[in-house]
């Protein structure tokens, strides 16, 4: 029987395996010819809207994409001139970025946020993170923020999209929207927040926020 996307949703909230539920959507999406809710099959607006008005030239700088998904902002970023890595812990999405963008200068990996190659740290320039802290249960956001962190050289610029919410505002489950307190985990990482957008999306709010490792 095919499982709808909110049958593995309620399957990860009580069992976690995140890995396993990712993967499983999108094969299954996959076969089904569609895709992840998620997936829009362009570059997220919040993210070209930043790089047109912070002028983002990607000229001689490395660019990492977290949890890539279909590849999207990541081949927005190469076109901008970055050297793009791209890693997603779905084996099943990597394959499909890789099909979709054949001539493709972006290196995709299948890699999990936790396990990521050493000489990733601190190495790129510009990294950038939609969704995917908040996709993970908010009992290990901590740990995904300092993973994220990690990934950022000094001098390097961070660009954060998240769903945001009130400290006291209680979430059941995915996505973990997360609150600004939760976010000073960056600060605690070294980087500094640069600009915080706290903008309304449809019942709720989604934060565009930029750091910096200083
Ligand atoms: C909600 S989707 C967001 C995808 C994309 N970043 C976007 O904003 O459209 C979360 C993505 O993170 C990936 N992901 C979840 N846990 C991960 C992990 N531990 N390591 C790497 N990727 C992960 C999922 O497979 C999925 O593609």
């Amino acid at each position: 029987m095919t499982k709808s996307v909110s049958d593995f949703i309620n399957e990860y909230n009580e069992s976690g395996d995140y890995a396993n539920l990712f993967e499983q959507l999108y094969v299954q999406t996959t076969a089904n010819d569609s895709a992840p809710p998620w997936v829009k099959h362009q570059a997220h607006p919040h993210l070209t809207a930043w790089a047109d008005k912070s002028k983002l030239s990607g000229t001689g700088k490395r660019a990492m994409v977290v949890g890539c998904g279909l590849g999207d902002d990541a081949e927005y970023l190469a076109k901008l001139g970055f050297n793009v890595t791209a890693f997603d812990v779905s084996a099943t999405a990597i394959t499909i970025c890789e099909r979709r963008f054949p001539q493709s200068d972006v290196a995709y990996v299948h890699a999990d946020l936790f396990a990521m190659p050493q000489d990733w740290q601190q190495a790129f320039d510009f990294v950038f993170e939609s969704r995917t802290i908040q996709a993970l249960p908010s009992n290990i956001s901590e740990k995904s923020i300092a993973a994220i962190a990690s990934l950022v050289a000094r001098d390097g610029t961070l660009l954060l999209l998240c769903h945001g919410r009130d400290p006291q505002e209680s979430i059941a489950g995915i996505p973990w929207s997360l609150s600004r307190k939760e976010l000073q985990a960056f600060s605690e990482n070294h980087l500094e927040e640069l600009e915080f957008d706290d903008v309304p999306e449809g019942n709720g709010r989604f934060f565009r926020v930029v750091y910096r490792r200083t």
